[in-house]
């Protein structure tokens, strides 16, 4: 298993990848009626930093997950974290945190949240077993709001902003 920097090659393959992730929220929601994945071009056009899992370091390792972390200018917000059900369960998206956590450091630091649903097993739960927290959601975290209410994400379930402490 291994984290490292997205690569222009792999940008392409983040959209396929995070809609094959929305499969476990089909299974539970049914039709979703959600927008197709952001394309990893458009992720890579937004300050922040994009991180992809690989099944080892071997060149050319196919990736299996990414995180997209925004810089929000002294804030961070983790805006998406995916990984292929295919591989799910073996430890990439917990390693995807922590690479997170260090680039972040690395980057000066500064606080870190993300938006989730409170109540599915491998969202709000996961992320508070790995010691984040719910918060109110900060005014920054206004444009994923609005974001979200045009997409109706909360017709499934309880949003949560959550805060890495
Ligand atoms: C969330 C996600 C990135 C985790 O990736 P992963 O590689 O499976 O992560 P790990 O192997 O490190 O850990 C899996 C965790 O999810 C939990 N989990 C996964 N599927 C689950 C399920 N169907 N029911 C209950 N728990 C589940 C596991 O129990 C485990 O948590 P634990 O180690 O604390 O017990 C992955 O499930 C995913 O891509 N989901 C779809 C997209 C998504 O929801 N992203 C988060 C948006 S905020």
């Amino acid at each position: 298993m291994s984290v490292r920097p997205a690569t222009t090659a792999d940008l392409p393959l983040l959209g396929p990848l995070e809609d094959t992730g929305d499969r476990q929220f089909t299974d539970l929601f049914g039709d979703l009626g959600w927008p197709a994945a952001t394309p990893g071009e458009e992720r890579a056009g937004v300050p922040g930093f994009l991180l992809v899992a690989t099944g080892d370091e071997t060149p050319g390792a196919p990736v299996v997950g990414f995180a997209h972390v925004l810089d929000l200018g002294g804030a961070w917000h983790l805006e998406q974290l995916s990984v292929d059900p295919d591989h799910q369960g073996r430890g990439h998206g917990t390693a995807l945190l922590a690479a997170v956590d260090t680039e972040v450091a690395a980057r000066g630091g500064g606080t870190l949240t993300l938006m989730t649903y409170a109540d599915v097993a491998w969202n709000g739960p996961f992320y508070a077993r790995r010691g984040w927290v719910e918060v109110e959601p900060p005014d920054r975290l206004a444009p994923m709001l609005a974001a979200e209410e045009r997409e109706g994400l909360a017709r499934h379930g309880r949003r949560i902003a959550m805060e890495r402490c």
